[in-house]
């Protein structure tokens, strides 16, 4: 794959801290798209392929023989990223190469949030790896921005067992939405950034009409 990030009308991601209420959202563009007559490939990171959701488990819910080993921040980066590697090729390609929409649940801004933010990687390795290993860029990206204080006591009702990176403290999370919001002023373009404080049926409804703007636009086409 060569080294270069290419744009992809029809691959949409949608991004967000924790408590953001991206499933609601996600389900409501689904089937917004399809009431457009478009195949949609609802998809998820990481994940989305028998390999990449086991690299999931392994970063999110490791069992008891690997849980004592402290994770390190490079070896997560390079496991998200393997999983993306098999997304990608697998399931993402050959979806659009058959002009399939693809919905993903997290993209690599979320690397950018959750490892480069959130551990303090070197962004500029994490964009090495982006041309390298992905080479694509999402046409639009909703971003659910909610403050840290609100997402997680949504979170915290919902998960009894959180899961090792919802187990990370405030600060973590705050790092992690600066550079959503950050990278999220860098590209307006890609970005449509929905307040995510609101009820989770308004969210829904912004969100959607973000897609319907996208695809009114002629984007996607
Ligand atoms: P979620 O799908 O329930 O949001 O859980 C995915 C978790 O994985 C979430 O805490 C964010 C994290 N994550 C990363 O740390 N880096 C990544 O590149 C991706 C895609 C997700």
């Amino acid at each position: 794959m060569s080294a270069a990030l290419l744009r992809h009308p029809r691959l949409i991601s949608l991004e967000g801290g924790e408590g953001a209420g991206k499933t609601t959202a996600i389900n409501a563009i689904h089937a917004c798209l399809r009431a457009h007559g478009h195949e949609v490939v609802l998809t998820r990171e990481p994940g989305g392929t028998p390999l990449a959701e086991r690299i999931r488990a392994l970063v999110l819910k490791p069992d008891e023989a690997i849980a004592a080993e402290p994770l390190s921040a490079e070896a997560e980066l390079l496991l998200v990223f393997a999983a993306r590697a098999q997304h990608v090729r697998q399931v993402i390609q050959p979806a659009l190469r058959r002009g399939a929409f693809v919905l993903t649940d997290r993209f690599t801004d979320s690397s950018y949030a959750y490892q480069g933010g959130g551990r303090g990687l070197d962004a500029a390795w994490i964009a090495d790896l982006e041309r390298r290993v992905v080479g694509l860029l999402p046409g639009l990206t909703l971003l659910l921005d909610v403050d840290v204080e609100t997402g997680r006591a949504r979170a915290n009702g919902r998960d009894l067992w959180p899961d090792r990176i919802e187990s990370e403290q405030d600060d973590f999370f705050q790092r992690v939405r600066a550079v959503f919001r950050e990278r999220a002023q860098q590209d307006p373009q890609r970005f449509a950034l929905v307040d995510a404080s609101q009820v989770q049926q308004r969210v829904a409804a912004d969100v959607v009409a973000c897609v319907e703007q996208f695809l009114q636009n002629g984007e996607g086409a």
